[in-house]
C-alpha cells in the first residue's frame, strides 16, 4: 500500500472565542482561549492518518513547550515523525478568532516553519505511486523541491497553494492536482471570486488556468460543496450541517482527497468523501483536532 508525505507547516493555534470579530482598533473581551494543534501541514497530514493511510508528516518545529505538545499529538496520531526537525525559533504560531457567526480572522506567526528548507526534505523516502502533499506555509523552494522529487519517483503532487500567493510556472507544471477555494482561484485569475459566483463561472475560471489537460483543479465552494474542472465539470454538492468552527476545512478537504486517491481511482468518488469529511470538521472546535475519523465517513 502506497502512503501520503505531506511536507507543511505545523502552528499552535491560539484560539479565541468572541461574540463577533474586533474592529480596526477596538477591543472586545472573549468567551474562551485554547491552544490547539494545527497549521496547514498538520492539519491535512491528521485528516490523511485519520483515514487510516499511512502518513509521513516532514516539518520544523521550534523548541520551546509548544513544540513538545504538538509533537505528542502527532505521534499518538500515528503520523511518521521521522521528518520533523527541531530548530532554534519559536513553534509556528496562528492565533484565530472565532466569531458566532461561525467568521474568523486568522494571523500566521511561521516562526520555525520558516527553517524548512529544501536541504531537510531531500532524504524524503518518496515512492511511486504516492501522493506528495504541499502548501505555502513553508519556503516556496521547499516545495518546488519537493514536487520536483516526487514527479521524479513517479507519486502523484498535490498542491494547496494557501496562503495564496503567485504560482510559479515551473511550480505549477509538476503540479498534478491543485485544491483551491472560490476566492484563492479569484487571485490566481485576476477576477473576484466570492461565495456569490455561480459554480459554472468558478469552473470556466479555473479551466483558463489549467495549464494541461492531464492536471486537475479542484475547488472547494465552502457549504455550496466543490467542483473539479476539466472538460467535463463535475460539482459535489455539499451537506447541510450546523458549523461552529471552519478553520482547517479546507485541509480537511484536501487530505481527504489525497488520502482516498490510494484507495480509490474515481477522483469524483474522492471528492464526495472529502467533501463529506470536512462537513464533519466544520460541526467541532479546532482544526487538527476535528478531522474525521475513517468509519464516521464509512459506517
Ligand atoms: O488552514 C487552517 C490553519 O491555518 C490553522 O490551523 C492555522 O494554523 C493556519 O495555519
Amino acid at each position: 500500500m502506497n502512503k501520503v508525505i505531506v511536507v507543511g507547516s505545523i502552528n499552535m493555534d491560539v484560539i479565541t472565542r468572541v461574540a463577533r470579530l474586533p474592529q480596526t482598533g477596538e477591543t472586545v473581551s472573549g468567551y474562551s482561549a485554547e491552544y490547539l494543534p494545527g497549521g496547514k501541514g498538520l492539519n491535512q497530514a491528521a485528516a490523511c492518518a485519520k483515514m487510516g493511510i499511512e502518513t509521513i508528516l516532514a516539518g520544523c518545529l521550534g523548541q520551546d513547550v509548544f513544540a513538545d505538545r504538538l509533537y505528542d499529538f502527532i505521534k499518538k496520531l500515528g503520523i511518521k515523525t521521522d521528518y520533523i526537525r527541531r530548530c532554534d525559533k519559536e513553534s509556528g504560531t496562528a492565533f484565530i478568532n472565532v466569531a458566532e457567526n461561525g467568521q474568523n480572522t486568522i494571523v500566521v506567526v511561521p516562526g520555525s516553519n520558516a527553517e524548512l528548507s529544501a536541504d531537510k526534505i531531500a532524504v524524503l523516502p518518496i515512492d511511486r505511486g504516492d501522493v506528495v502533499i504541499c502548501q505555502f506555509e513553508i519556503p516556496l523552494n521547499t516545495v518546488m523541491e519537493t514536487f520536483a522529487k516526487a514527479k521524479k519517483a513517479g507519486a502523484t503532487t498535490l498542491l494547496n497553494p494557501s496562503p495564496i500567493r503567485h504560482i510559479p510556472s515551473d511550480l505549477l507544471a509538476v503540479t498534478d492536482i491543485l485544491v483551491v477555494n472560490e476566492t484563492e482561484l479569484g487571485f490566481l485569475c485576476g477576477k473576484k471570486l466570492s461565495e456569490q459566483t455561480s459554480a459554472e463561472e468558478i469552473a470556466a475560471a479555473a479551466n483558463n488556468i489549467r495549464p494541461q489537460e492531464s492536471q486537475t483543479i479542484i475547488v472547494t465552494l465552502g457549504s455550496r460543496g466543490a467542483l473539479i474542472a476539466g472538460q467535463d465539470v463535475y460539482f459535489a454538492e455539499g451537506h447541510k450541517v450546523n458549523a461552529i468552527d471552519t478553520v482547517g476545512a479546507g485541509d480537511c478537504f484536501a487530505g481527504v482527497v489525497a488520502a482516498r486517491l490510494l484507495t480509490c481511482k474515481d477522483l469524483r468518488e474522492c471528492v464526495r468523501t472529502a467533501n463529506l469529511a470536512a462537513s464533519i470538521c466544520v460541526t467541532r472546535k479546532g482544526a487538527a483536532p476535528a478531522m474525521p475519523h475513517h468509519d464516521e465517513l464509512f459506517s
